[in-house]
């Protein structure tokens, strides 16, 4: 008998409470579940696999052909191998992303490496610390009103998934890393999404760009971002719709974005973004198309200085960039920025 059954299932069901529609990327939280599929692997001595976007692509595409029954059926592509989970949505804890790969992490003990069987559902677990599989992507789609949640997760390589091959070597696991029951992101500092200097790099190129006058890093006008952006987090302030301005004494400029293997949100990142108004911004008549504030903000010329903050959400996955500029820009119909 396969040890890798990819067609084994697990399903948890709770009563139905239901809750409210949140942003459906609350409900993956792909870095996380990252997390837990690498530490789950660490502690028998495999080593991470990466989140891979063709593989979440491929599994968000097999989670749009359940959404009508959210029924625990493999995709019919064998490809990849594939773990599935659904749970009804009652709290936070109930189903997502990571609490999908702590389920079957479950089925951990449930595998018996001498002779590589496993004596309840365990396919799950072995498909997670497969050393054949360097890649994960996840999918997830909710169904009966929005309070259940089904998520997919495909690996590659598949993994051989027969008698004779174990997934690991278990002499390594002598060096494995103890899983601790807190599986959150690591909690990062501020200014470690803010990178500073490469955010004041990125203000100057788009600067030089029109012919303005570089910007200095303000320590002053930082820590009143960080302070403000410290208010917020405290104030559970995570939702797009939540996004208010400080109503200080500066020029300021917010953006929020997910934890992503790349380009991640931070301060050179939400720079590049506000740039993306560049084409709005019609110097002739000193008017905007569509949004273009972010953009000539970066550009005022009657900023001299600035400085930022940043607070992340939603188990670390979400961050939040808040700048200030000194002194705030006139802003008005008449004055150009450059
Ligand atoms: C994976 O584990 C198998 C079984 O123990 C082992 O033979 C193989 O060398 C391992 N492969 C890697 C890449 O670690
Ligand atoms: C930094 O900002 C403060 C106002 O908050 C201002 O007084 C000071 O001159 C600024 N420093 C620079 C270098 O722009
Ligand atoms: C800023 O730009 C405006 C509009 O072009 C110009 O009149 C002004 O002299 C500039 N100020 C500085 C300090 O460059």
């Amino acid at each position: 008998m396969s040890f890798v059954i990819v067609s084994l299932l697990s399903i948890v069901l709770t009563q139905i409470y239901g809750r409210t529609n949140l942003d459906p990327r609350v409900d993956l939280l792909p870095a996380e579940t990252l997390l837990v599929h690498n530490r789950v692997r660490a502690e028998v001595g495999v080593g991470p696999m990466v989140w891979d976007f063709k593989l979440a692509a491929f599994a968000q595409n097999y989670a749009n052909v359940r959404s009508k029954d959210c029924a625990l059926q493999h995709s019919t592509d064998e490809m990849y191998g594939e773990n599935i989970a659904a749970g009804w949505l009652k709290s936070k804890e109930s189903m997502s992303g990571p609490i999908a790969a702590k389920l079957w992490y479950g089925e951990k003990k449930f595998y018996n490496y001498q002779t590589n069987k496993c004596s309840g559902m365990c396919g799950h677990y072995t498909q997670m610390v497969a050393n054949q599989s360097h890649r994960v992507g996840c999918g997830h789609v909710r169904c009966h009103a929005d309070t259940y949640l089904w998520v997919v997760c495909n690996y590659a390589p598949r993994p051989m998934g027969d008698e004779n091959t174990r997934p690991f070597v278990l002499a390594l696991a002598l060096f494995s890393v103890i899983l601790t029951p807190a599986y959150g992101l690591p909690k990062v500092k501020p200014i470690d999404d803010v990178q500073p200097e490469q955010t004041l790099a990125v203000h100057n190129e788009i600067r030089a760009a029109v012919g303005v006058a570089p910007l200095v890093w303000n320590e002053t006008v930082a820590a009143y971002a960080q302070n403000f952006a410290n208010k917020l987090a405290k104030a559970g302030k995570c939702a797009y719709t939540d996004m208010r301005h400080s109503g200080g004494p500066y020029g300021e400029n917010i953006a929020a974005g997910w934890v992503q293997p790349e380009d991640q949100m931070s301060g050179p990142i939400a720079t590049k973004y506000w740039l993306t108004e560049k084409p709005n911004y019609d110097h002739a008549t000193n008017k905007c198309k569509d949004v273009c504030g972010h953009y000539t903000q970066i550009v005022a010329n009657q900023s001299f200085s600035l400085g930022c903050g940043s607070y992340r959400c939603h188990d670390n996955e979400l961050i939040w960039i808040v700048c200030d500029y000194y002194p705030m820009p006139m802003g008005d119909a008449n004055t150009r920025p450059y």
